[in-house]
């Protein structure tokens, strides 16, 4: 789950960094008070979960409350790539002296942790990366032995920040380290950290990204999700515990088995190239027990997308047999009565096929098809979802 600036901040702030003071506004007149409350310039800067807010127009100082107003007026609403601006951060205006980038990351290809650290942070990071790599320091973490200030100082060093700096600067990178591993975040990034005309290291941006696979253990990181840009689909799937992605196409899909569901994807796009480009509506894994409930959950959620106009079943019996699946099924459509009314067509192969099918021959449903190979199956269902589009 990506965070908001604002919660980024908010976190650095338990884990002692340094951020500048300042709270959201959802109207242009709440910004105007918190800006009266911080005194002074204040920056207004969009809250959306996207980069290149600044270049967007979405970050402006504004010199006085009347001015807050006025620039939050302008920001709120704004569409940046897609994304609608319901809120701000309105912070008080640091006096920036020199901008930095620092990130901590989780280094999928080399197995570890990354931290990455240059003395050119700001809007223009990203071009940096690629014009001047060797400008952009990369140190592997061990995720044992972790980030303690010696790391932290060859960290600095390798990123070759101002000698007049190094010591805050390890001390932010050991903090923002413990952020990192004690909110289970799989990014935490900086840019730009700041040194102010004052001599402090302040992070003046955030962006955290927290891993959903611990959630359990961080009870208030539900808080941190944002009901109102959630899918209401995707958030109807996780209340009832499953693994469920929404995509725009027209054949909802569910499967039994990360592996499989994702071939399931590529077949079924494969196949749609042949009835007018369908593609699938979404990733559904229902796991090992596809009891009735599950798979009627599951449906359940597929059937209230109105994009999808057919649904495959693909199912690779393994414990759990083809033909407990084969009875979910049945009694899936069976809970779900009228609400279910868009064609299934399902493949069952595995363990205790021969069952399986024999069950679904024998119930006989009229919204059923059954297709013995996945090949052939993914085009009944993509046949099915053109003529039904
Ligand atoms: N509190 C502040 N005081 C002074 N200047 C600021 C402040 N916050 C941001 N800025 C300036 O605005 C620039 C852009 O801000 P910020 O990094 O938060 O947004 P962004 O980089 O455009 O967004 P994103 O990180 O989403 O791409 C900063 O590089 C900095 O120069
Ligand atoms: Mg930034």
């Amino acid at each position: 789950m990506d965070l908001y600036e604002h919660q980024a901040k908010d976190l650095f702030d338990v884990h002692g960094v340094a951020v500048p003071l300042g709270a959201v506004a959802d109207t242009a007149e709440e910004a105007a008070s918190v800006a009266a409350g911080i005194g002074g310039p204040v920056v207004v800067k969009a809250q959306v979960k996207t980069g290149g807010r600044g270049k967007a127009g979405g970050v402006k100082l504004a010199v006085d409350p009347t001015d807050a107003q006025a620039k939050a007026g302008a920001i709120l609403g704004m569409d940046i790539k897609g994304h609608t601006v319901h809120r701000v951060l309105v912070v008080e205006a640091s006096q920036i002296a020199e901008e930095y980038y620092f990130s901590f990351l989780l280094d999928r290809s080399n197995r570890t942790f990354l931290a990455m650290a240059s003395a050119e942070g700001g809007m223009e990071i990203e071009q940096l990366a690629v014009e001047r790599p060797e400008a952009l320091a990369k140190v592997p973490i061990d995720a044992i032995a972790g980030v303690d200030k010696a790391k932290a100082a060859e960290i600095v060093a390798e990123a070759k920040l101002p000698a007049e700096v190094a010591d805050q600067a390890a001390d932010v990178i050991v903090k923002l380290w413990e952020t990192f591993v004690s909110e289970d975040a799989t990014l935490v990034e900086v840019n730009p950290l700041v040194r102010t005309a004052g001599g402090e290291v302040v992070a003046l941006d955030g962006k955290v990204t927290l891993d959903e696979n611990a959630a359990f253990r961080h009870p208030g990181h539900a808080d941190l999700v944002d009901q109102r840009t959630e899918d209401p689909l995707e958030a109807k799937a996780k209340a009832k515990d499953l693994n469920y992605v929404k995509l725009d196409g027209q054949v909802g899909i569910i499967g039994n088995g990360a592996g499989l569901v994702m071939s399931t994807l590529d077949v079924v796009a494969y196949a749609g190239e042949n009835h007018g480009g369908v593609k699938p509506a979404n990733f559904l894994d229902i796991g090992g027990g596809a009891s009735a409930d599950v798979m009627a959950a599951g449906l359940d959620v597929i059937l209230g997308d109105p994009d999808v106009k057919s649904v495959f079943v693909n199912v690779f019996g393994g414990i759990t047999a083809c033909d407990a699946v084969a009875n979910g099924i049945v009694e899936a459509l069976k809970i779900l009565g009228f609400s279910a009314t868009k064609p299934l067509v399902v493949r069952l192969d595995g363990n205790n096929v021969e069952e399986g099918r024999r069950i679904l021959n024998e119930a006989n449903h009229p919204l059923i098809t059954q297709v013995d190979t996945m090949d052939n199956a993914a085009d009944k269902a993509a046949e099915l979802a053109a003529a039904g589009a």
